[in-house]
């Protein structure tokens, strides 16, 4: 799939901005601060909902605007789609679908977009928020009724940390509390943190040789990429954890890690044997919950291990293999889509690259291999602030971006 067209109302820095672009390879240049990103990050947000830069939507509407309109043309094969999302801060998106009003998770999903930025290092050194967000945004990309899971499991777990908050205020003041309301919330818990926990393991486990193959690419045969995921619950449970150091080795240890980490994968994938260990935990925990005021248990608390050879990236990895580590994500990650034979677009679902300044961050070689790796995408939209940045095997059109005027060179 390709954008065509897009078109944006008082979207951050832009009051009014209509680009038509094709396919291949698309570069967005200009110096800092004059509207590269926000384009591009226009275009993410009609796939993902959300920013690769803030959490909250408000800042995506232009200062002193009541709401932002982004709008696009997403051709897949020759049937072109118009999708327009509406922001407006502090209230649900309105979306529209080839011009008639839509509920937003129907736009979800007719465009795909794979980012790479320099947020993306945190995937690797960051904190396990960016990982678990890095996992439910590709969940939801491969599938997108994902997305109402994932924002029903939000609302539940709110809603019992409250409650957890509250019988720790009545527990200090000796005030008596009803558990029994808290046996519902940890139900409902339960039942959509279990099909999350699943979905997710089950990514985890088809973009595992995806991450192994790019990590080799990027890093040209330097190391040995794998990555697993971590759930709380194996973590309550005390089950025991292998270890990097044992995985990667050979003979007899090596393959008694190995048979645990893959038993313990496979009870992931089992929807309602997780659901079981999660009640199971919190009954366990309830009294330790009370206590603190958080839930301890659930995919609110699970983690994406990455691994490097026999030690975690995290804390061991060079800046270097850490970036490498990270192109090798989102390279997976546009792969695995690529590959998905289960996208309603067929052949025509490969997603959209962009390429939000990072050659910029990378080295001479790490740059020209990630060149040679995105070549052949459909369509990649660059943003660099010199055009130098931009490596020479991916020529193709150039914009120019300079207060807030797109210029095509
Ligand atoms: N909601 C907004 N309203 C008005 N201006 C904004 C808004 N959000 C960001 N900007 C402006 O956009 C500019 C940054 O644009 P950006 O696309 O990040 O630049 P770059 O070309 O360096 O990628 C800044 O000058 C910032 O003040
Ligand atoms: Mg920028």
């Amino acid at each position: 799939m390709y954008v065509s067209d897009l078109a944006l109302d008082d979207f951050r820095s832009y009051d009014e901005l209509v680009l038509s672009i094709d396919e291949g390879v698309t570069a967005f240049v200009g110096p800092n601060g004059q509207g590269k990103t926000n384009l591009v990050e226009a275009v993410a947000y009609l796939s993902t909902f959300s920013s690769h830069r803030v959490a909250a939507d408000a800042a995506l509407v232009r200062q002193g605007a009541d709401g932002a309109v982004v709008r696009a043309k997403v051709v897949h094969g020759d049937r072109p789609t118009v999708v327009e999302l509406e922001v407006v801060a502090g209230k649900a998106n309105r979306a529209r679908l080839n011009r008639s009003p839509a509920k937003p998770r129907d736009v979800l999903g007719v465009l795909r977009t794979v980012v790479f930025a320099p947020e993306d290092l945190d995937l690797v050194k960051g904190d396990p928020g960016q990982r678990r967000r890095f996992l439910d945004e590709l969940a939801v990309l491969l599938s997108p009724r994902l997305g109402a899971l994932r924002s029903e499991y939000d609302k539940v777990l709110r809603q019992r940390v409250a409650l957890l908050k509250s019988a720790a205020t009545a527990r200090r003041r000796g005030a008596s509390f009803d558990l029994s309301t808290l046996d519902v919330w940890d139900g409902q818990l339960a039942d959509a943190g279990a099909q999350l926990v699943t979905a997710r393991a089950d990514l985890v486990r088809r973009l595992r040789p995806y991450v192994g193959a790019a990590y080799e690419q990027v890093s040209a045969g330097d190391g040995a990429a794998r990555i697993d995921y971590r759930a709380s619950i194996d973590v309550v449970d005390e089950a025991p954890d292998p270890g990097p150091e044992l995985l990667g080795r050979v003979g007899e240890a090596g393959e008694t890690a190995r048979a645990a980490v893959a038993d313990r994968e496979a009870l992931l994938l089992d929807t309602v044997a997780v659901r079981t260990r999660m009640l199971e935990a919190m009954e366990r925990l309830r009294d330790r919950e009370i206590e603190r005021g958080v839930a301890l248990v659930g995919p609110h608390r699970d983690d994406l291990i990455l691994t490097l050879g026999t030690l975690p990236a995290r804390g061991y990895a060079s800046h270097g293999e850490s970036w490498s580590y990270a192109l090798a994500l989102r390279l997976a990650s546009y792969e695995l889509l690529r590959d998905d034979d289960t996208s309603p677009w067929g052949p025509d679902g490969e997603p959209v690259l962009v390429l939000d300044d990072v050659f910029a961050e990378l080295d001479s070689r790490r740059r020209d291999r990630l060149a040679g790796m995105v070549a052949g995408a459909q369509q990649v939209l660059i943003t660099a602030a010199v055009a130098e940045d931009v490596p020479e095997s991916l020529s193709g059109a150039r914009f120019d971006v300079r207060d807030g005027q797109v210029t095509r060179v």
